[in-house]
């Protein structure tokens, strides 16, 4: 659905894209993700034909971005990194401005703003100032903006920057339900952990370059990153450690403050070993607690932090 053939962009002397090859099936929810500068704005603002490639080329749905842009920007929902502000425009009159400049029919857009408001849960601001809502509320608003057309494709620069826990974890509900529609969504961040519940595939990119494509699993293996899991038990820790350490799954297992960290061999996972194994030897699990930073941490050994 996205597909692009060593794309590349140069903005004077710099290069800020070099021969980039993607390619993004349909109903994936793509992770593009890279460090400030890495390139990832420059991309999408090719594919939703606002920038002119240095050379190469990009496909969206099989039509060429710089030959069929007509073609691109009907199936394609692209929402930019920072938002323009309208004043004096209410939610409603916002949506049905664009709904207008994407010639829908004057009699199917009210229904279809009505369909979008629902979508984001934008109902009861329907009557509000664009420029009074909140940055979450915004962001919302961005993407209801880009479902005004029904587009097969969304390209989202970072929609969930700035956003508090609430609101990324409501994003990332609607990106299910778009998911759900089977829509082709790339989504860019700097967090590769922010991704890893919602993306099936994510492309690594720094200074212009891929470093980095395939499913999350394929990162974690790529890396040999080996899962961790933080155990609390209610007594003999030491027990627990030696049982653990048995386990031809673990790696290591040793206790750090009031817990228990627990190593993987790569490839294994999973916690309901560990929680078998010490409720078989009479020890009390308070809790088990998959390591979080993993995968950030993957994402900085695949970064060298090089930036143009
Ligand atoms: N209009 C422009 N003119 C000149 N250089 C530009 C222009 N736009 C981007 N660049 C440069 O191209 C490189 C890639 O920028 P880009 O905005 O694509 O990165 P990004 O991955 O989106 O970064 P961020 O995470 O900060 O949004 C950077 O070095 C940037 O300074
Ligand atoms: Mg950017």
């Amino acid at each position: 659905m996205i597909e692009t053939k060593n794309l590349t962009k140069h903005y004077g002397d710099l290069a800020a894209l070099v021969n980039l090859n993607l390619n993004i099936q349909t109903g994936d929810i793509f992770g593009f993700i890279g460090p400030n500068g890495a390139g990832k704005t420059t991309t999408m603002r090719i594919l939703a034909t606002l920038l002119e490639p240095t050379s190469g080329q990009a496909f969206i749905d099989s039509y060429d971005v710089t030959k069929a842009g007509q073609k691109v920007r009907r199936c394609v929902g692209y929402m930019p990194d920072f938002m323009g502000v309208y004043d004096d425009l209410k939610v409603f009159e916002y949506l049905e401005f664009f709904a207008a400049a994407f010639n829908i029919e004057r009699k199917k857009r009210k229904s279809i703003v009505e369909g979008v408001l629902e979508l984001t849960d934008l109902q009861s601001k329907s009557t509000t100032a664009v420029d009074s809502l909140s940055r979450g509320m915004q962001q919302r608003l961005g993407l209801a903006r880009v479902l005004i057309h029904d587009p097969k494709v969304l390209i989202l620069d970072e929609p969930a920057s700035g956003l508090d826990p609430r609101a990324r974890i409501e994003i990332r509900e609607l990106l299910r339900e778009l998911k759900r529609m089977n829509k082709t969504i790339m989504i860019s961040s700097h967090i590769l952990s922010e991704l890893e519940e919602i993306c099936n595939q994510v492309g690594i990119i720094e200074s212009g370059k891929l470093v980095f494509s395939g499913t999350m699993d394929e990162i974690k293996q790529r890396m040999g990153i080996l899962s961790r899991v933080k155990v609390r038990v209610a007594d003999q820790p030491q027990q627990a450690v030696e049982l653990l350490i048995a386990l031809p799954q673990i790696q290591n297992a040793t206790i750090v403050g009031d817990h228990i960290a627990v190593t993987f061999n790569e490839g294994a996972d999973g916690d309901g070993i560990i929680a078998r194994t010490l409720v078989l030897g009479n020890i009390d699990v308070i809790s088990l607690e998959p390591e979080q930073l993993k995968l950030d941490d993957a994402f900085l050994q695949l970064t060298k932090g090089i930036v143009n």
